[in-house]
This record gives structure tokens, C-alpha cells and sequence, in this order.
């Protein structure tokens, strides 16, 4: 099949590309509870990462997002490397830039366990961690000391807690950004779309004003900001978002965050019933996520970069994110069904399409609009 069929056909999912080496040892990490699995996952990256020979290279791949350099296009989506231990060895994975976060004002060890499930079936991931982490003064202090093998950003979020809300919320996302702002940093994202809190997704406008405001004030150093949306915000809510966001100089949105919805699986219905509530990711999502960035696309200011993240597996899912309107991609989800060297393989699907389609990373941006 040629490379240009092969993106018509999407055959791509992360679980059947994985080598094989990573489908034996997939099959004992399922063994285990998720989160233990992605403890252990963070425990053992910086040792895998010394026996990962040189990743994909090739020109073709280099671009730059709100002005960032990237050796290539695909990143990290934060909620992976929550609390910055794995800046220093995240390139040898083949990733072009990294998102570390949620950190939030406070530390928080978020919602009761279990809460995150596998969707095997479905490549997919149910999670309602609900933003725990070490908080923001630590995970600054860490970063303060770490090395970064590539471009990293910080994704803030508001400390998951009844009674941080209103103006308390605002100051703790500012306190956030206060910790962060001289560090080292290409980007910094603004969180406005987390579903496991108790707020769920943000809908206040006036609260969305005032947080992106203090940042605005805060960022002498002017650092692009990116905000983070849902792919379950109404039309109307994305246009509010995206005029709060062309008024105080946001540089980019990533789209988007997990969904709510249930549309669609192949997981039986009383298996996703007795997961509960959270935030779905993988494979089901990227129609939504693709839809994201279709709508942000449309009414975004012209110097607004996305960033496409949502269900991304394969070289021929990041050229479809990047065909309408992203200029870079993230994922998560595809990690855990296709291994740490899914970037590299994205990242050599994606030069081979480009040059098939006679396209450069440059023009592709939106050409399939
Ligand atoms: C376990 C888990 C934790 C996550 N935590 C965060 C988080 O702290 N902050 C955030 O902005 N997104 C978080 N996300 C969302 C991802 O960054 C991403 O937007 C989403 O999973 C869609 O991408 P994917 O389908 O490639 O996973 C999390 C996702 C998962 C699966």
C-alpha cells in the first residue's frame, strides 16, 4: 500500500504498530492497576530512555509553534509527566516539545481511587484523577534543577478543592504562574478544561477574564501562553474563549482536553457504566478532538497557533490534525496501547506523508480546509 493510501485508509492504531518487544510487555504492565503501571512508567523512562538508540530525524519535520523551534512536531500532553521528572530524557522518545502539569496552586492528591480505567477494546482511557499533584511551588523548585533535553511547557489548572473557586480560584492560578514565569520555559498553557473537578469545565467568562488578565500582567518575560479547551464546549462558549483569548494576547490554544461522552465504543455499556464519571481519551476521541480544531481554526486570530491533542495514534492522525489547522500535536493515550517509541514512529509516518503529498510542514498547516 503506498503512503498516500495508507492515510486515506487510516490503518494506523498505536496498539497494532506497537513492536513487538512493547506488545509483550504491554501484556504484563495490563497486569497491573493503571496507575500503578504509569508510576512504574515514570519510575523506569529515564533508565529506558539510555537504551533508546538515536530517534527519527529528518528536516522535513522541523517547524515552530507561536515562535517555538521544534526539531519536530509532536509533543507530550500533559497529565503524563505531572510534576517535572522527565525533562531531561523526554527527547530520547522521539518527542519534539513536552507539557508538564496540571500543576495547580496548592498540592492535591485529587479524587478517590480507582480513577483511571483501561478501555482496551476502544484503545481508550477513562480518568478522573482529578489534578493531583505535588503542586506548583515543587514542581517549580524541580524544574528550577532540571535539565531539558527539549522544549517544555507548564500546564496550569486550579487546585481541585469545593472551596477554591471565584476569586480564590484566580489568585491560585496566578500563584502558579507566579512560581513558574523565570523559569526556562518555551510555553505555558492555561487550563480551562479539565472535567474532574468539582466546577467540571470552566464556563465563566468573567472568570476566564480576570485569569488571563493577572497572566497578561505577570508575563514580563513574554512567554506564549496557550489555552486548553474542551472538545464538549458549545459553539458559543468556544467564541467567548476565543475572544478572551485574541483580547489578552493568548499565542495559541491546545485542542483539546478529554470528553465526557460516551459515543460510540466498543467497550461494553456496563463495563463504562461501572467506571463512572471522568474524562475519556484515545482512540474515541479524535473525532471530537479533529472537530476542535476544525471550529478553533475558523474563528482563532491569524497569529493563533493550535495545537492538536485527542486520540492521536498514528503519522496519518497527526497529518489530519495538522491538514486542519494544527501547526504541532500532542498525545497521551497512544503511549500506553503503542509504547515509548510511538513518537519516533509518528514522527517517520508523518515525513513520509508530507513528501507524498509534496507538502512541507509549513504548507500543510490548514491545507486540507
Ligand atoms: C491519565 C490522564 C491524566 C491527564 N491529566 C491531565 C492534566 O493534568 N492536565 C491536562 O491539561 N490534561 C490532562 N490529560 C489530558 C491529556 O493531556 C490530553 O488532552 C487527552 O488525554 C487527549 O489526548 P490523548 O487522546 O492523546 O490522550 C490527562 C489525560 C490522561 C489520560
Amino acid at each position: 500500500m503506498s503512503v498516500a493510501n495508507k492515510e486515506q485508509a487510516d490503518v494506523g492504531t498505536a496498539a497494532t504498530s506497537a513492536p513487538f518487544w512493547y506488545k509483550s510487555l504491554r501484556a504484563l504492565l495490563f497486569r497491573l492497576d493503571p496507575e500503578e503501571a504509569h508510576t512504574l512508567a515514570i519510575k523506569l523512562a529515564p533508565i529506558a530512555a539510555g537504551f533508546c538508540g538515536t530517534t527519527f530525524q529528518d528536516e522535513c519535520l522541523r517547524t515552530s509553534v507561536a515562535g517555538i523551534l521544534l526539531a519536530n512536531p509532536v509533543g507530550l500532553a500533559a497529565g503524563f509527566d505531572k510534576n517535572g521528572r522527565l525533562t531531561d530524557c523526554l527527547a530520547r522518545f522521539g518527542f519534539g516539545f513536552a507539557e508538564v502539569g496540571s500543576i495547580t496552586g496548592q498540592s492535591s492528591s485529587g479524587n478517590p481511587k480507582p480513577r483511571l480505567f483501561r478501555l482496551v477494546e476502544d484503545e481508550a482511557v477513562i480518568n478522573r484523577l482529578g489534578l493531583n499533584g505535588e503542586g506548583a511551588d515543587v514542581v517549580a523548585k524541580r524544574l528550577a534543577s532540571s535539565s531539558f533535553s527539549l522544549p517544555v511547557g507548564v500546564n496550569i489548572a486550579k487546585t481541585n478543592h469545593p472551596s477554591i473557586k471565584g476569586e480564590k480560584g484566580v489568585a491560585d492560578m496566578l500563584h502558579s504562574f507566579q512560581c513558574i514565569k523565570d523559569l526556562p520555559l518555551s510555553f505555558v498553557t492555561l487550563n480551562a478544561s479539565c472535567p474532574n473537578t468539582h466546577e467540571g469545565i470552566m464556563q465563566e467568562s468573567e472568570e476566564l477574564d480576570q485569569i488571563l488578565a493577572g497572566v497578561q500582567k505577570l508575563n514580563t518575560r513574554q512567554v506564549p501562553v496557550f489555552l486548553k479547551l474542551s472538545p464538549d464546549s458549545t459553539p458559543e462558549l468556544l467564541e467567548t474563549f476565543v475572544a478572551s483569548a485574541c483580547k489578552y494576547g493568548i499565542r495559541g490554544y491546545v485542542l483539546g482536553n478529554t470528553t465526557t461522552t460516551r459515543d460510540g465504543l466498543s467497550t461494553s455499556a456496563d463495563a463504562v457504566k461501572a467506571m463512572g464519571n471522568g474524562g475519556l481519551s484515545g482512540k474515541p476521541l479524535k473525532a471530537r478532538a479533529l472537530n476542535l480544531v476544525k471550529n478553533v481554526y475558523q474563528i482563532k486570530e491569524k497569529n493563533q497557533d493550535i495545537i492538536g491533542c485527542g486520540g492521536i495514534a498514528c503519522g496519518a492522525d497527526a497529518f489530519a490534525f495538522i491538514k486542519n489547522g494544527a501547526r504541532a500535536v500532542e498525545l497521551y493515550t497512544g503511549l500506553i496501547y503503542g509504547g515509548p517509541d510511538l513518537p519516533a514512529r509518528i514522527n517517520r509516518e508523518l515525513a513520509g506523508l508530507l513528501k507524498a503529498n509534496d507538502l512541507t510542514m509549513e504548507t500543510a498547516v490548514g491545507s486540507g480546509v
